[in-house]
């Protein structure tokens, strides 16, 4: 078994060789490196600008989160409830390792409600997500760094794969 760690997160998976996915926040593996060429990046030197982006990706990140903890708290079905314990986790990471770039301690989480069936529930994971991919887009596209620019690029990839998933349980 050989350590892998992921460039967007920076959690380390072990394996023998790298899965399709960052099995912590989601990442396509082409961000999965051999734990020995893994850079950190740390706190990120960042425009002020960039830094407000940052802090509304967080809040979304977290109101998204807390969002799936609790369809998955509701969830109708063994199935929908590992799809949406699986999005909390995921946007959990995605929480954490914008804090990480910003430097600040990571916010708790919002006191959100979700809608009974999990056909809404999904419905909502749908405007929530492509929210999500919209913000990161702009992101991508307005930010001086590059590291942010990777990152975001990285989050709005794994957003739509969300997106998708909210579209094959419809
Ligand atoms: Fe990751
Ligand atoms: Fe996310």
């Amino acid at each position: 078994m050989k350590p892998y760690r992921c460039q967007i997160c920076g959690e380390t998976y072990l394996g023998e060789r790298e899965p399709d996915r960052c099995p912590f926040c989601g990442a396509a593996g082409k961000h999965l490196l051999p734990a020995v060429e893994y850079y950190d990046f740390g706190k990120i030197e960042m425009s002020e600008g960039t830094y407000e982006d940052c802090k509304k990706a967080v809040d979304l990140e977290l109101d998204n989160a807390a969002f799936y903890k609790a369809c998955a708290a509701e969830a109708e079905t063994k199935i929908t409830q590992a799809i949406f314990k699986r999005l909390n986790k995921q946007e959990m990471e995605h929480a954490e390792l914008i804090c990480k770039a910003m430097g600040i301690e990571e916010p708790g989480l919002p006191d959100i409600k979700c809608p009974e069936t999990d056909e809404e529930k999904f419905k909502e994971a749908h405007y929530r997500e492509h929210r999500a991919i919209k913000f990161y887009l702009d992101i991508v596209a307005r930010a001086p760094e590059q590291r942010i620019k990777d990152i975001f690029k990285a989050l709005a990839e794994i957003e739509s794969e969300h997106l998708k998933m909210s579209n094959i349980y419809r």
